[in-house]
């Protein structure tokens, strides 16, 4: 009994404790492909351009980056690197610390771990989530980060996205004439989808495609060991193949005196 008590608290609260950090929005597939170096050398312009600007990504080196990604150092130097001359220097933010706390109220967090922390779903969808606000100092909030200090920084691209609510039943509020309230049956307005008020420079297949590279970057960033995981297991892979050619061969040659 105590035993299974134990079991309740070590698997249902952390499981609880994870649900109630989240959103209420739903989160969209990503197609994560480490695989793919374009993808991933078009996600690392995408954020060296718009990103790092006021985040950093202080656990990595541009030249790693240029080595895995297959990018020759004197394109990265020429067309990659903003904040820094040496091709060793770890991605440190354009913008001081100090500068963006004062600007938006809270640092923009380091990204290099963005993707272990959240999820990669939660990243994709949090960058097509930013929509007008006038409520919000800087005009844009997000439906997946209610009241985030981020700008929409790609909205150019993405154009400006309005929500557009449905009506949901739901048990709401209501004063009575005593001053009590009590619960009734009525509608609350939800978020349904989002519809482009003003459009940018990429319809919503390209903005998607430029998105998904740029997750697909960031999970690199968080874990550039993976990439030659798959390589060594990709020669694992034919060693064994080759390997159980080989062993086949032997126990033919071994068994050949048995069975005759
Ligand atoms: C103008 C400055 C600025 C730029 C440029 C910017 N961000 Fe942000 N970002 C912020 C700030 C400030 C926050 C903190 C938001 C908060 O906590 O309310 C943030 C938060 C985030 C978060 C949430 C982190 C977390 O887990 O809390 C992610 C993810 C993120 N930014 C990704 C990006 C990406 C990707 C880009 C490039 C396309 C980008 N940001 C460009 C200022 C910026």
């Amino acid at each position: 009994m105590r035993k299974s008590i134990l079991f309740c608290l070590l698997v249902l609260v952390p499981a609880s404790v994870w649900a109630s950090g989240g959103n209420h929005a739903r989160l969209d597939s990503v197609n994560i492909d480490l695989g793919d170096k374009a993808s991933l050398r078009r996600g690392a312009h995408t954020f060296i351009n718009y990103c790092l600007s006021c985040h950093s990504a202080k656990h990595m080196r541009y030249n790693r980056i240029a080595r895995d990604l297959d990018i020759g150092d004197d394109i990265m130097k020429k067309n990659l690197m903003f904040t820094t001359d040496k091709v060793g220097s770890l991605m440190k933010a354009t913008m001081p610390v100090e500068d963006a706390t004062e600007w938006f109220g809270v640092a923009p967090p380091d990204l290099t771990l963005a993707t272990r922390y959240r999820k990669p779903e939660w990243i994709y969808t949090y960058l097509r989530s930013f929509y007008r606000d006038n409520k919000s100092p800087s005009g844009w909030n997000n439906i997946v980060f209610e009241n985030v200090s981020m700008p929409h920084v790609l909205y150019e691209w993405q154009g400006h996205q309005r929500i557009v609510y449905k009506d949901k039943k739901a048990m709401v509020h209501k004063k009575n004439k005593d001053g009590k309230t009590t619960m009734v049956e009525g509608t609350i307005k939800v978020f349904d989808h989002f519809e482009i008020a003003r459009p940018g420079t990429m319809n919503k297949e390209e903005f998607n495609a430029a998105m998904r590279d740029l997750t697909n970057f960031m999970v690199y960033l968080g874990d550039p060991a993976r990439l030659v995981r798959y390589r060594i297991g990709a020669g694992v892979m034919v060693f064994l193949f080759i390997f159980l050619f080989v062993a086949y061969l032997l126990k033919k040659n071994f068994w050949r005196d048995i069975d005759h």
